[in-house]
């Protein structure tokens, strides 16, 4: 069997990370959640004072951002990686509506996206990784050998992390949260480096009426058919 890289893009909240997060447990893969990588930062901006009500303060986080340390360490109890950021588990805090409210703006950030895809190109140079995102199968690696591209309704996306957030015992308002995922879409596929778009290699999958048993069987098979050749 191929040892491959695995790309997923796709829009906010279409379920990506929990679809990569399954198949990378059960084939053994490293999952990389390039979005939180993005929030972490974000995160960063919003704890150092570098977010305000003027905006961004883009001299001081390109300043601050070799202090930026993110990593990813299995969580025994989940099975799944949480996000540290300067040794500090921020899981929780990065999935915020507030990081969530920031986190496309500085995603926007030329020098931001530069630092991260290095260190994404880091940590899957040794393939047998699965990695999420937007511009993974166009930027970050084009050459990965499978490529998904996921996509579901802009109502369907916002009632999964209404879900997500309502679990988590986070105040939440729905129509808050809907348009948070339609104007994320918006910044995402318009910002002018590496907009969101399909790779034309990629296969597009819709899941806006699939279970999630579902879609993992479904990516499970796409692994297989590329993986066992
Ligand atoms: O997947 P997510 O919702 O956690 O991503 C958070 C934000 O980061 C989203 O607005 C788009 C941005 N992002 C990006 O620009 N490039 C990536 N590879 C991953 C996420």
């Amino acid at each position: 069997m191929k040892l491959i890289t695995i790309a997923i893009d796709g829009h906010s909240s279409c379920g990506k990370s929990t679809m990569a997060k399954d198949l990378a447990k059960e084939i053994g893969y490293i999952y990389i959640d390039t979005g939180a990588m993005y929030r972490a930062v974000t995160l960063f901006a919003l704890q150092n004072g570098l977010i305000s009500e003027a905006g961004i303060d883009e001299d001081g986080l390109r300043q601050h951002l070799p202090e930026v340390m993110i990593t990813f360490r299995l969580n025994e109890e989940t099975g799944r990686p949480d996000t540290y950021l300067n040794g500090i588990c921020v899981e929780r805090e990065i999935r915020s509506m507030e990081v969530s409210n920031y986190v496309s703006p500085i995603a926007t950030l030329g020098f931001v996206r530069e630092a991260m895809v290095d260190l994404q190109r880091l940590m899957g140079a040794a393939k047998g990784v699965i990695m999420d995102g937007r511009d993974i199968g166009t930027v970050v690696f084009p050459d990965a050998e499978l490529k998904v591209f996921v996509t579901a309704s802009v109502d369907v996306r916002a009632q999964r992390r209404y879900d997500e957030l309502t679990a988590k015992g986070e105040a939440c308002n729905f129509d808050e949260i809907r348009a948070n995922v339609m104007e994320r879409d918006r910044i995402d596929s318009t910002r002018a480096i590496s907009p969101l778009r399909q790779a034309e290699d990629a296969i597009v999958l819709d899941n806006s009426h699939m279970t999630i048993p579902e879609q993992k069987a479904w990516l499970l098979e796409q692994y297989h058919r590329v993986a066992d050749e």
